[in-house]
This record gives C-alpha cells, sequence and structure tokens, in this order.
C-alpha cells in the first residue's frame, strides 16, 4: 500500500490490490454467520474487515490524484521535436522574429493606406532573409519544415511584388491572413529542442 502513497510510478491496479485481497479472504473466511462463541470473534473480524477496507479505498482515493498528474506528466508536447545547436537555434528565432516585425508593420502601414511601403518590409522576410541560414541547418531539420519555412519566405516574396504592382488593402489583408496560417500550422506541428554539444 505504501507504493500507493511513496512513489509516482504506481498503476491504478496495484493501488486495487489491497481491495482485492481483501475480498479474497472474505470470501476463502466464508459467511460471517458462524454460532455459539465465534460470533463474537466473527464479529469483530467482520468489523476489522471493513475497516481495512474502508482504509484501502481511503488510499484508493488518494491515490487519484497521483495518478492523474503522472498521467498528465507522460503526455508530453506531442509536436515534432527539431534539434538544433544554440547557435542554429539562435538564427532561426531572430528570423522570427523578423516575422513577427515585418507582419506588425505591414498591418500599420496598411491600416494607414500606405501600401507603397508594403514591398520592402515583406521582402525583409522573404527568401533574402534564407541568406542567415546554413545548408547544415537545412540538412537537419525535417522536410516538412523546410517545405513550410521556404513557402513562408516565398508568400513574403509575393505579398512584396503584388503590393508593388498596386494590391488593395483587402488583398494585402487576405495575404497576410494566408501567411499567418503558415506560421500556425508549423509551431503546430515543431518544437525546438537544444542538441547536444557535439551538433555544434
Ligand atoms: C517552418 C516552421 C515555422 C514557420 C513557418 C514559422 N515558425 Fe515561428 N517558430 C518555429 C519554431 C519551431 C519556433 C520555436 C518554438 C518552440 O520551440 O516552441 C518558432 C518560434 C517563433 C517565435 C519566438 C521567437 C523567439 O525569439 O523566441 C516567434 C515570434 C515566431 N516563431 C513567429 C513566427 C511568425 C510570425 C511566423 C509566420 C510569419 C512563423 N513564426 C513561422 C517554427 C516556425
Amino acid at each position: 500500500m505504501s507504493s500507493c502513497f511513496g512513489s509516482k510510478a504506481v498503476s491504478p491496479q496495484s493501488c486495487l490490490s489491497p481491495l482485492i485481497s481483501i475480498k479474497a479472504i472474505a470470501r476463502e473466511r466464508g459467511s460471517f454467520g458462524e454460532t455459539g462463541c465465534d460470533r463474537r470473534r466473527s464479529l469483530n473480524r467482520a468489523r476489522s474487515l471493513f475497516l481495512l477496507a474502508t482504509i484501502a479505498l481511503t488510499a484508493t482515493m488518494a491515490a487519484v490524484p497521483a495518478i492523474a498528474q503522472q498521467s498528465s506528466m507522460t503526455k508530453r508536447d506531442p509536436r515534432e521535436a527539431v534539434a538544433l545547436s544554440p547557435s542554429e537555434m539562435g538564427t532561426l528565432l531572430a528570423g522570427m522574429r523578423t516575422y513577427l516585425e515585418a507582419i506588425q508593420e505591414i498591418i500599420e502601414v496598411t491600416a494607414e493606406s500606405k501600401i507603397a511601403r508594403v514591398p520592402a518590409i515583406a521582402s525583409k522576410a522573404g527568401s533574402k532573409l534564407l541568406q542567415t541560414t546554413s545548408p547544415m541547418t537545412a540538412l537537419k531539420v525535417p522536410l516538412g519544415f523546410t517545405a513550410m519555412s521556404l513557402d513562408t519566405h516565398d508568400k513574403f516574396d509575393q505579398l512584396a511584388k503584388k503590393a508593388e504592382q498596386g494590391s488593395s488593402r483587402t488583398e494585402i489583408l487576405a495575404d497576410l491572413g494566408a501567411i499567418m496560417s503558415n506560421c500556425v500550422s508549423c509551431h503546430a506541428s515543431y518544437r525546438l529542442v537544444a542538441a547536444g554539444r557535439h551538433s555544434n
């Protein structure tokens, strides 16, 4: 029973086992309907069995939060891990902040109807940004990650080109919506983890 309290590595079955064994003892000892001087002993036994069962039940109930906590601990981040060295991670995250900045600036100038400023801002987050990425990094990351990354840079380039030719505010907003659905799906699918020092 101490395993129910002591360790979190416990299965619900092992917590229930005291209850099961108490039931078995009760079954083995037969009914409590003995006669004569056995009756008092039987009653006492019945009482202590009841007490034991109550203790076992309480212990089981007390262990439930621990079991629930354990299962939430094993429910890890389901996103695919992308292992990068600290410097590669730094470059990638800096690129992410450039994306975010570009989106904020595009929204700002679009709200002010200064569409002529959109191309310069959008192209900062276009394929030009890939120049900072080492080809080694591209080899390390999953194919789906690379594809989504290239598509996002391409969408910024397309937005720049369209805005140059005179996009409406509505068109720019629609393009931003499409770009940001890439941000959302990549973030939903992948997470970064630090690779060992050897892969620096
Ligand atoms: C190809 C995949 C991918 C795409 C596309 C992508 N991101 Fe990210 N981004 C990531 C990953 C992975 C992280 C690290 C998050 C993590 O580990 O939970 C990240 C982190 C970030 C961060 C945190 C930066 C920091 O300094 O910690 C920001 C901000 C961000 N992304 C913005 C964006 C925006 C805006 C877009 C769309 C224009 C975008 N990202 C598109 C993969 C992507």
